[in-house]
């Protein structure tokens, strides 16, 4: 072990301003969906550029009521990429439908909207009922942005709704405008983007999740959904003179946001452009300190998109450096540096691999980098001599 303090692979940047909201909230004795939840949902909307935003618990949350609103239930078809959370597939499970996974490209690991045509054009090749296809689940994998031109058009040519997995990726830009709005594209379709406030995202509610979309109707079926299916939420119930009875329109969920969680994530808003020109240049130190590494390859940002830098992923290619992706994780993890590992395909975990049936070689991109991909810490609570130790230990476990 290092003698050096260790660096841990995340820690958020809670100062004064997010404590003294918090404790302005308990002290307003309202601790659940209340006013700071509504400010917090305006707040994110403007950021966006996004008429609407609806707060809820977690971006799990998020995905699966967009899902539900749009009605897609048992035996429909959503497709999604593999290299991601479990939580993006877990809820197409969750409604009773089918995840169908499309590889990802080698360079970005991102959905592969090549692949996505080709798979729309004929979907009974791979066995899939055409009129059981319903939506495109893309995945902002680290921030950075899918082609979102190619997905809408996609989904507009096929009748598709779009459900944006954008847990990454809050102020991210496609061609100059926020994921979290339609990117100017005038989408007609159902559409919704998710964001996620866990522990370790650019900003956080320790959890939380937020749903935004142009689409009036769906946000009023959301914001339903998100507390038992009640018509009116217990904040606006104590706003109206009289007693107000509930009226139950569905069976909805338990998922909304509540106050503690908007008075912590509200006040970080203001910072999240500064944090994250701070992730852009420490992601520049990294792909510069590791250019001349010829088997670590970073990822690449496409042109007209700006990422999120959520998190430094680089996929280490065992062959070139004379050790495995895990046997190099555990070295820099031995010298006291944080590491992870975003993502392992979804294709050969056990879940979907039993269920699918999936064999090897049928995802040769997502598989290939699930033993490449390692994470290393990003974040703005470091400094630049943070990410100096992390390269300069990264090249020593190398024998570099
Ligand atoms: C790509 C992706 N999608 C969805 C989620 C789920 O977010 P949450 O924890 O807010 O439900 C995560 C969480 O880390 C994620 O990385």
């Amino acid at each position: 072990m290092s003698a050096e303090t260790s660096l841990p692979f995340y820690k958020p940047l809670i100062a004064r301003e997010e404590i003294a909201q918090l404790v302005e909230a308990v002290e307003s004795g309202w601790l659940t969906t209340g006013p700071k939840t509504l400010e917090f949902e305006g707040a994110i909307a403007r950021y966006v550029g996004s008429p609407f935003a609806v707060g809820v618990n977690s971006c799990t949350a998020a995905m699966h009521l967009a899902l539900v609103a749009m009605g897609i239930g048992p035996g429909d078809v959503v497709l999604t990429s593999p290299i991601t959370f479990p939580a993006t597939a877990n809820v197409i499970e969750h409604c009773g439908a089918r995840p169908v996974f499309i590889d990802v490209e080698p360079d970005t690991l991102l959905l592969d909207v090549a692949a996505l045509g080709a798979f729309l054009e004929a979907p009974e090749r791979q066995g899939i009922d055409p009129d059981k296809v319903k939506a495109i689940l893309p995945v902002h994998f680290t921030g950075q942005p899918c082609d979102m031109d190619r997905i809408f058009a996609l989904a507009s040519h096929h009748g598709l709704a779009v459900i944006e997995d954008s847990a990454h990726a809050l102020g991210a830009e496609f061609k100059g405008f926020k994921v979290g709005g339609d990117y100017g594209l005038g989408f007609q379709g159902p559409w919704a983007s998710c964001f996620s406030f866990y522990a370790t995202k650019n900003i956080t509610a320790g959890e939380g999740g937020m749903l935004t979309t142009n689409d009036a109707e769906l946000v009023d079926q959301v914001a339903v959904l998100r507390l038992h299916g009640i018509s009116r939420d217990a904040w606006k119930r104590y706003q109206v003179a009289g007693y107000q009875h509930y009226e139950v329109l569905s069976p909805g969920y338990k998922y909304n946001m509540f106050d503690l969680q908007a008075a912590l994530a509200l006040p970080q808003l203001s910072h999240l452009d500064d944090w994250q020109r701070r992730r852009e240049t420490y992601t520049e130190l990294y792909n510069r300190g590791f250019a001349d590494i010829e088997g670590l390859q970073p990822l690449q940002v496409k042109p007209n998109r700006r990422s999120a830098y959520h998190l430094y992923v680089v996929m280490a290619d065992s062959a070139q450096l004379g050790l495995s992706r895990d046997e190099l994780l555990n070295r820099i993890a031995a010298e006291g540096i944080g590491v992870g590992v975003h993502f392992r395909s979804l294709t050969v975990q056990k879940f979907y691999r039993e269920k699918y049936g999936f064999q090897g070689g049928d995802f040769p991109v997502a598989e290939r980098v699930s033993e490449q991909v390692l994470s290393l810490p990003l974040y703005p609570a470091m400094h630049e001599s943070d990410v100096e130790r992390v390269i300069r230990t990264v090249r020593k476990v190398l024998g570099l």
